[in-house]
């Protein structure tokens, strides 16, 4: 396929000398846990798509309601009190789903701009509650929300800041939760959990009266490598958020439909309801786009008495939500949610025997069907590698027919599959795995 036509495409997260020289993998079919490039090699698909691909590639079910929604009607809108009926029927869905009173749905496009809605959405909420000073949004270091200039704003890696500042002022940032590197030099559980206070005394410091919300995903994302948090964590954030009055933001783009082993991530940490979820990815599995940020009765509430100044062409476009809810019929019939715990805790254990065979492997984090794999020079010191060595063995992987990733941090491997994967497919993917380490080995 063109090989000048793929030098002019500017990739993301990539460098385009790289694709000069190597040229780029232009994938052309997906099947359940697999895709095909256009040469004909076949690749396990370990990380579902971006994260994705809940369901699996290739599910007809989907696309038929897709066409069906297409021939009714092709787009419309939910400005000016519009809307449409799948669109209707996935709000009612959602609000059966999402644990406590998170009934109201804003769609969007994606989860950068759902993560963007919900900070304007808090900075609104407490407007209209006439405590207009309240505007500030904490979240954690290593954190990633997007890649909009709300969701770099709240980014935890230097590099997808520092090229597009300044930033939108207001974001300020409390240390990460990763116990393996604790930034407080601690050990669980004698550490009392500081990385959770230090959300209250991050509020104290700035003032009460200043802040607005806190965002975080109940597992970290791409950049710290799908780093989970203690079962006090969240209870002890939601403690904090309730006495001081900030909301919480969940993002669960990553954790959402089933991914963890619940339906939401948030599930793990039984009395836990966020203020605002937002959701994207396995919503729709990447069939179409789609994205949302879902309120609690009570901010929906307040908002209702001025007009919501706020709204994007295609949110809640038609054949996107008809796409989600052929999508959710698909994860809810199959119970995906299960698969995910089950063959899930099958593969961590897989993950498991390989630490046991390579010693540069320091720390395997599982998270139902997330996966960790932090690399590192030395167990004992814990010294990372830099980053070019998870990107190896990346590029190794995928050279023997399976898509993983590096953590945009570098010191991880990450690995996602979709969640229908079967013992037999994951046994597959394992024994690739345990070839790339053998020859990384080599390398080291
Ligand atoms: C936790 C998390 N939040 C938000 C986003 C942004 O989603 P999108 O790329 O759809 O804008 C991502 C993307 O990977 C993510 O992992």
């Amino acid at each position: 396929m063109g090989q000048d036509a793929q030098k002019q495409l500017l990739y993301s997260f990539t460098k385009l000398a790289d694709v000069k020289e190597k040229g780029a993998v232009v994938i052309v079919k997906g099947k359940d846990c697999y895709v095909w490039d256009d040469q004909g090699k076949r690749y396990i698909d370990g990380f579902a798509g971006l994260q994705v691909v809940n369901i699996g590639h290739g599910r007809k079910e989907v696309a038929d309601a897709v066409y069906k929604q297409m021939q009714e009607l092709e787009y419309w809108h939910s400005f000016f009190g519009f809307t449409t009926a799948p669109t209707v029927q996935l709000v009612e869905k959602l609000a059966t789903m999402t644990p406590g009173n998170l009934n109201v749905a804003h769609f969007v496009n994606s989860g950068s701009e759902g993560n963007d809605s919900a900070f304007k959405i808090a900075r609104a909420y407490f407007k209209q509650t006439n405590k207009q000073g309240k505007y500030k949004i904490i979240y954690r270091n290593k954190a990633y929300h997007g890649m909009n200039m709300g969701a770099i704003s709240a980014n935890g890696f230097y590099g997808n800041r520092v090229p597009y500042e300044p930033l939108i002022p207001g974001f300020l940032r409390i240390p990460h939760n990763h116990c393996y590197r604790c930034p407080f030099d601690k050990t669980y559980p004698g550490c009392k959990i500081e990385c959770a206070y230090a959300l209250e005394q991050l509020i104290l410091e700035e003032g009460p009266d200043s802040v607005a919300a806190f965002i975080a995903d109940p597992v970290q994302g791409t950049i710290g490598g799908y780093i989970p948090a203690v079962k006090e964590y969240f209870p002890i954030i939601r403690e904090i958020c309730n006495k001081y009055e900030v909301l919480f933001i969940c993002d669960e783009v990553i954790t959402g439909f089933g991914r963890t082993g619940k339906m939401f991530g948030i599930e793990h940490f039984p009395g836990v309801i966020p203020d605002m979820m937002v959701v994207a990815k396995g919503l729709s599995s990447g069939y179409i786009p789609l994205g949302a940020v879902i309120l609690t009765d009570e901010i929906a509430a307040t908002l209702a008495d001025s007009i919501f100044m706020h709204g994007y062409t295609y949110g809640g476009h038609p054949v996107a939500t008809a796409c989600a809810l052929a999508n959710i019929e698909i994860l809810e019939r199959e119970n995906l949610t299960a698969n995910a715990a089950e063959v899930g805790a099958y593969i961590a254990e897989g993950l498991q025997k390989l630490m046991d065979q390579f010693e540069f492997i320091g720390e395997v984090r599982a998270s139902g069907m997330l996966y960790g794999l932090e690399l590192v020079q030395d167990r004992q010191t814990k010294e990372p590698f830099p980053v070019t060595v998870a990107t190896r063995a990346m590029d190794l992987a995928r050279e023997k027919g399976l898509i993983i990733r590096m953590s945009t941090g570098g010191f991880a491997n990450l690995i996602c599959p979709p969640l229908t994967m079967t013992r037999e497919i994951a046994d597959e993917m394992l024994a690739i795995l345990k070839d790339t380490y053998t020859d990384l080995a080599k390398e080291l």
